[in-house]
């Protein structure tokens, strides 16, 4: 069966970014493929967090996956560092990777421009700790958004890269594109991000969404509610785009066009149809919040499964390189 392989840093609390661009498609992936996805720690190590916030973020995270409907009896559900062979794949990776390839890496500016005060080596090599969660798994289908491509394309030369140096042994990792691949924080200038402080929070009320979508941008032009609107350029009717059935979003665009729908009124309905969505996923992480042991369960069945698979991939490699006896049958001395 083809694997589906995917990772969220456990960095702060779940938007509706990593909703949409991420969440939705796990939860129709794994009814297709052997899903593996992960609460990466070690990548989240890169922003040196506080210890006690970390353990809280990765509980915190991996409530907000199931609670967004990844089923822990169809997919594997795990900790990155549960799972040892991550960070050994990973060097045995980086020796492959040419310093030039990681340089171009816009993730990297980006974050070394957000934390000038640390700029670390594990944010340089961020990306090849990516590939390594990956390629572990001999995962095919990988869903992310757009942030993420680059990375993505990373990865698979550096798959090409192992292949061609020690013989065919991994297989190439494809995106899975979600029809939300970048979704626009409340600022409407940048992506949604946990580090931006420019989110809808999965886990929010319906009455925080709705005090934070009041001062999210609009269409710059509309002043004053008889102004007549350009919904094209709007961010909040991108986000209706998301979670407005197509008819109220007909009304909505004539509304705004013809100055009749104000902007205030759009927000409410907006949060209406985003508490839809928000209000089902909250009341499951009320319920899992209360049965920590139940997510211990999870979490240690989840790394055992993923150990062993990882185990595999690795006996493999190892051979391939030389750091043991080559697998029988292999053709390698
Ligand atoms: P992160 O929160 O950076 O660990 O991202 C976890 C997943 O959510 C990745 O697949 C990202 O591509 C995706 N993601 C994060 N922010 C956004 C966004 N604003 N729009 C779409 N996808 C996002
Ligand atoms: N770097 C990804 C992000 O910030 C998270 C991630 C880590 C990931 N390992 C992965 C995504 C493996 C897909 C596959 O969003």
């Amino acid at each position: 069966m083809v694997r589906t392989m995917s990772g969220i840093q456990p960095t702060g609390n779940l938007h509706i970014g990593n909703y949409l661009g991420a969440l939705v498609n796990w939860v129709a992936l794994q009814q297709q493929y052997e899903a593996f996805f992960c609460v990466v720690d070690l990548h989240a190590l890169t922003q040196r967090p506080d210890p006690v916030a970390l353990r809280r973020a990765v509980r915190e995270v991996t409530i907000g996956i199931l609670a967004s409907g990844v089923d822990p009896d169809r997919a594997t559900l795990f900790v990155q560092s549960h799972v040892p062979q991550h960070a050994e794949l990973a060097w045995i990776l980086s020796c492959l990777t040419p310093l030039g390839d990681l340089n171009r890496m816009t993730q990297f500016k980006d974050k070394s421009g957000n934390q000038p005060e640390n700029i670390n080596a594990g944010l340089f090599t961020y990306p090849i700790l990516q590939t390594a969660d990956i390629v572990l798994y001999r995962a095919e289908r990988v869903p992310v958004g757009e942030d993420q491509e680059q990375h993505l394309e990373l990865a698979r030369e550096t798959v090409r890269r192992f292949n061609h140096v020690y013989g065919d042994t991994l297989p190439e990792p494809q995106v899975v594109k979600s029809h939300a691949p970048r979704v626009m924080g409340l600022d409407g200038e940048t992506k949604m991000s946990k580090s931006r402080n420019n989110e809808i929070g999965l886990f929010e009320t319906a009455e925080e969404t709705l005090q934070k979508l009041r001062g999210a941008k609009t269409d710059p032009a509309r002043l004053r509610r008889s102004d007549p609107g350009n919904p094209e350029v709007c961010n909040v009717f991108a986000w209706h785009g998301f979670f407005t059935p197509a008819a109220q979003r007909a009304e909505i665009d004539a509304g705004c066009r013809s100055a009749g729908l104000g902007c205030v009124d759009c927000k409410k309905m907006l949060a209406a149809n985003l508490e839809q969505v928000k209000g089902p996923i909250r009341e499951r992480a009320a319920v899992l919040r209360e049965h920590p042991q139940r997510l211990d369960e999870i979490l240690a069945a989840g790394a055992a499964k993923a150990r062993a698979a990882a185990e595999v991939t690795m006996e493999l490699v190892r051979g391939r390189i030389g750091l043991r006896a080559a697998a029988a049958g292999s053709g390698q001395p």
